[in-house]
């Protein structure tokens, strides 16, 4: 199993640090623009696998993508990341180049890849790579709902005073500050509603904490948030090598589920060997439906600001 991580920057590389501690995949090659950086950061990590355990092979290269070659997964972290006040659709411009060509180059060494796409704004650059590479849409997944549930399930852990581990929670729509649709109808504390516990002002608050999670630390870091990324990049990364059948909220291509069309926006797949091998349809309520359906216009006016002829 090889893995590529395009973009050694700290999402990148904490990506590529969860996979090896995870030890499921033979070899993670990190490659990235800025001289020697990739190379330093795969040293770096290989130095602390006699100390934490791993056999993962992780190499670095400085834009040499023959040594992506045959790479099973490719994850694409590339681009600029939001600085405080950003909003991630405003990162469009420079990102969309950007993405546009990695894809291209992992898939001249590695035709039958399948793609993860980190860079903002994420559901839009999943669309501009199923417009431009005509991969199978189950080999093209967005990251940004399995991120995004995670930080749900913290916040609902925080309100509860429990562990996270002790709750279940998804957030579909889009990967924005204003598109994201927590569940939290169906959100439990094992096996038993959120609502039991919490009131439904503490519930609207977890709701919204969860939508600004990304600023909230943009803010406060100075830059976009990099372990949760990292680590839920490599929760996708791993039920797919290791064909788990695991469902997760992903931004993926509609082909009129959910009554949508020609989009990606996040909703449960399930993913495995082949990618996603399923969306899975959930019975939404009348308001979920149509917080969905405005996340949607959301996701479709800022890919309307892509140059698709380009
Ligand atoms: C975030 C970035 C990865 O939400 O979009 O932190």
């Amino acid at each position: 199993m090889k893995v590529t991580i395009v973009g050694a920057g700290a999402v990148g590389a904490s990506c590529a640090e969860y996979i090896a501690i995870k030890n499921f995949a033979s070899e993670v090659v990190l490659i990235d623009i800025k001289e020697d950086y990739a190379e330093g950061k795969a040293m770096d990590l290989m130095q602390t696998s006699s100390l934490l355990g791993f056999d993962t092979k992780i190499t670095g290269s400085t834009n040499d993508y023959s040594k992506t070659a045959n790479s099973d997964i490719a994850v694409i972290t590339s681009g600029v990341p939001r600085k405080p006040g950003m909003t991630r659709e405003e990162l469009i411009g420079i990102n969309a180049d950007i993405v546009k060509s990695v894809s291209q180059s992992l898939l001249e060494h590695s035709p039958n890849v399948t793609l993860i796409v980190v860079s903002n704004p994420m559901d839009t650059m999943t669309y501009l790579v199923h417009k431009t590479t005509k991969l199978p849409k189950n080999k093209i997944i967005g990251m940004g709902g399995a991120l995004d549930s995670a930080r749900f399930k913290y916040r609902i852990s925080e309100a509860l005073g429990c562990p996270a581990s002790d709750v279940d929670g998804m957030v579909i729509g889009g990967h924005s500050d204003t598109g994201m649709v927590p569940l939290t109808r169906l959100a439990t504390r094992n096996s038993v509603p959120v609502s039991e516990f919490l009131s439904k002002e503490r519930i609207e608050q977890v709701s919204e904490d969860t939508k600004v999670g990304g600023a909230t630390l943009t803010k406060m870091l100075g830059t976009s948030a990099w372990y949760a990324p990292g680590a839920a990049v490599s929760s996708l990364v791993q039920a797919i090598a290791c064909d788990q059948k695991k469902m997760f909220p992903c931004s993926a291509l509609l082909e009129g589920e959910y009554g949508l069309n020609d989009l990606c926006i996040g909703v449960p797949v399930i993913l495995g060997k082949n990618g996603i091998e399923k969306i899975v349809e959930v019975e939404l309520d009348d308001a979920e439906k149509s917080k969905l359906k405005d996340s949607s216009e959301g996701v479709s006016k800022t890919n309307d600001l892509l140059d698709l002829k380009k």
